[in-house]
């Protein structure tokens, strides 16, 4: 009887290793998941420990937190909602009531990637930011330096008028993008202070102006 017992015990020692072994594999994996996440974040966070304004741009607004979420977990109606609602509540517009503005100016800032950039170690102050449409639209036909991780924009007004409606969702879209698409890859430029509503005007001009070469013939 005792040797039954002792083969039994012994059996079930054995088959309890590769079962503790399965168990604690699934808990690593869980925590490898998390770990990798928080492991990032706190070596972004650490990259300039010496300049705290620099850090300040790696703390995530509730926003960003859920459309940083891994690409694996797709998001929820709610959070979708919550990122087009605070999207839409952060557009303010210019004191002057006008959404155009200037299209010449906006032609300049469209082609201007600079301000706010980081070089030796610091934020670049310069006196105007650039609005770095170019880095990711074509906008103007004639343009060569012109990206396409966002649609082309030429003939932006030749295609969908200059109506109220149009010009007011060009503002919005340019202040805040998730308004419209929550999550997508274009910067929330008027929401994260890179441009001021007066510039998003002169943005908006240079879109829809039929003078602009955005809307050549
Ligand atoms: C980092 C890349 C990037 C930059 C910089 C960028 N965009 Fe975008 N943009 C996108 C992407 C990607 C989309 C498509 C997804 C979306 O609608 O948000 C888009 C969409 C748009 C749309 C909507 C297109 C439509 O058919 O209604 C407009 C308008 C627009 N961008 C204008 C601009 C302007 C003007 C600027 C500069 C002030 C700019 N974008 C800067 C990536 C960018």
């Amino acid at each position: 009887m005792k040797a039954i017992t002792d083969q039994w015990v012994r059996g079930y020692r054995l088959g309890a290793i590769p079962l503790l072994l399965f168990f604690s594999a699934c808990s690593q994996w869980t925590a490898s998941f998390i770990d990798v996440r928080s492991n990032a974040e706190t070596m972004v966070m650490g990259a300039y420990s010496a300049t705290p304004e620099l850090n300040q741009r790696a703390v995530q607004d509730p926003s960003q937190k859920i459309c940083s979420l891994m690409p694996d977990e797709s998001l929820t109606q709610d959070q979708m909602t919550f990122v087009t609602d605070a999207a839409k509540h952060s557009v303010s517009y210019p004191n002057s009531g006008h959404l155009t503005g200037d299209w010449k100016k906006g032609a300049e800032l469209v082609a201007d990637g600079t301000g706010q950039r980081i070089v030796n170690g610091q934020i670049e102050k310069l006196a105007r930011n650039g609005a770095l449409c170019n880095n990711c639209h074509q906008i103007d036909p004639k343009e060569v330096n012109a990206g396409n991780l966002g649609p082309s924009l030429v003939g932006y007004a030749k295609l969908r008028g200059r109506s109220e409606t149009v010009i007011r969702y060009t503002y919005e879209k340019i202040y805040n993008a998730w308004a419209f698409l929550p999550c997508s890859n274009m910067p929330r430029l008027g929401a994260n202070h890179f441009l001021t509503p007066e510039q998003i005007a002169d943005v908006v001009a240079y879109l829809t102006d039929p003078q602009s070469p955005v809307n050549a013939p």
